[in-house]
Order: structure tokens, then sequence, then C-alpha cells
């Protein structure tokens, strides 16, 4: 399968070190350009491209890993998702610790919020609960394997990241919708940053 990133960050290479380790095909993207990824690119090796965010965007299935502030410029201009599968892997930090500030949206959730964005796109909550490094790290460990949070609303594109994660190493556990999962997994959550291990 082919994965897009939006953005090219630290959220972006662990998904697509996972993405590429089990032979999907991953196309990142970032705001400077696929000029400014090409030692990114080399590095990846086999099955690693750079490209806009609209080359990126017409992937099978994308990841959405930008900064909350920046998520309107980067999903604005894009065509409608036509269904694609949207994993939405952001935390609503209007500015990042040590000095948080957390966007507030009334009744919405994050992804709610995020989804309203993205028309037609099936998204789903995964990955924001975990930093960087344990995202990016073999979920596989002596005494299990790293839990997975993940909310939607559609059945279908959560089995398919759920399959996705789970041949990755991760054990996936769904948390239902996007508005109570989604509430759950957020900053403030009580899985925000819980990093717990499945039993084999
Ligand atoms: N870091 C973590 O531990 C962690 C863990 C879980 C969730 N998250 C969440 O995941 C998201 C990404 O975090 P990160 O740490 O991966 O961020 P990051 O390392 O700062 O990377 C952000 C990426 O977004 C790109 N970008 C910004 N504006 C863009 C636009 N208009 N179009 C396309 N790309 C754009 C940047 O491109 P340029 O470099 O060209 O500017 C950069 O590649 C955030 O919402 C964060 O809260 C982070």
């Amino acid at each position: 399968m082919r994965i897009g990133t939006l953005g090219a960050g630290t959220v972006a290479q662990a998904i697509a070190r996972h993405a590429l380790a089990s032979g999907h095909q991953v196309t990142l993207s970032n705001r400077r350009g696929p000029a400014a990824l090409a030692e990114l690119i080399e590095e990846l090796g086999p099955g690693a491209t750079a490209a806009t965010p609209a080359q990126a965007a017409s992937a099978e299935l994308v990841v959405l890993a930008v900064a909350w502030p920046d998520i309107p410029a980067t999903v604005g201009g894009l065509p409608h998702w036509d269904g694609r599968v949207v994993i939405d892997a952001t935390n609503q930090f209007l500015s990042p610790p040590p000095s948080p500030r957390i966007a507030e949206l009334g009744d919405l959730t994050g992804s709610e919020y995020v989804a309203s964005l993205l028309p037609g796109a099936r998204v789903v909550k995964a990955f924001n609960t975990l930093h960087g490094r344990y995202i990016a790290a073999d979920p596989v460990h002596h005494a299990g394997r790293q839990l997975l949070f993940l909310a939607g609303d559609d059945p279908a594109a959560k089995a398919q990241v759920t399959e996705m994660a789970a041949a990755w190493g991760f054990a996936p556990v769904d948390l239902g919708s996007l508005r109570e999962g989604g509430r759950l997994m957020q900053l403030g959550g009580p899985l925000s940053g819980l990093h717990a291990l499945k039993q084999h």
C-alpha cells in the first residue's frame, strides 16, 4: 500500500519507518518542499519518496502529522478526500511544552475538528497519545506489545489501521468514536501519554 504523510517530522518519520519495514511505500511531504527532504529520503531507503502535500494526500492512506496551528494551512487546499483513510496523529497544542497552551474546541474533540476540515475522509485518531520515541521504538517488548489506542467513526477504516499497526507489532485498542474515544485520547484525557503494554 502507498501511505502519504502530511508533515515529515518526528511522528511522520517514526510511522514511515514502521511502514517501510513492513513493505509499504511512503510518500512524505512537508511545508518547505520535497527538495528539503532529500537527505531523509536517502536515509529511509527504498520505498520512500518526497512529494508535495497534494501528492502525498492522494495516497490510499494518509497520516496527518503537523503541529496543531498548521493544520488548516496544510489541508486547506487539498482536493475532496473521497473516502480515503486519514490517521490523525495530532495533539491540540497551540504552543508546545514547556509552556503548553491547548486549543479550546467547546464540545468538539480534536479529531472531530480535524475531520471537519477533511471532507470525505475517514478519520482514525491514532499515535497521538504516544511520545515520538515510543512510536519509533520497536513496539514488541519482553513484557508485551505497546498499546496503540485508536478511535474513529468508520469501522472499516479502524479495521484497516488496526491490521496495519498490529503487523508492525503494536497492540491496537479500539476506543470507539471520535467523540468518545477521541476524548479519552486527546490532551487532558486519561489515556494521553499513557504508555502501556499488552501481555502477549
Ligand atoms: N513529537 C511527538 O512526540 C508527538 C507525539 C504524538 C503526537 N504528536 C503530534 O503530532 C503532530 C506532529 O508532531 P511532530 O513532532 O512530528 O512535528 P514536527 O517534527 O515539528 O514536524 C512537523 C512537520 O509539519 C510540516 N508542516 C508544517 N506546515 C505544513 C504545511 N502547511 N504543509 C505540509 N507540511 C507542513 C513541517 O514541515 P517543514 O519542516 O517543512 O516546516 C514538518 O515536517 C503534532 O500535532 C504533535 O502534537 C507529536
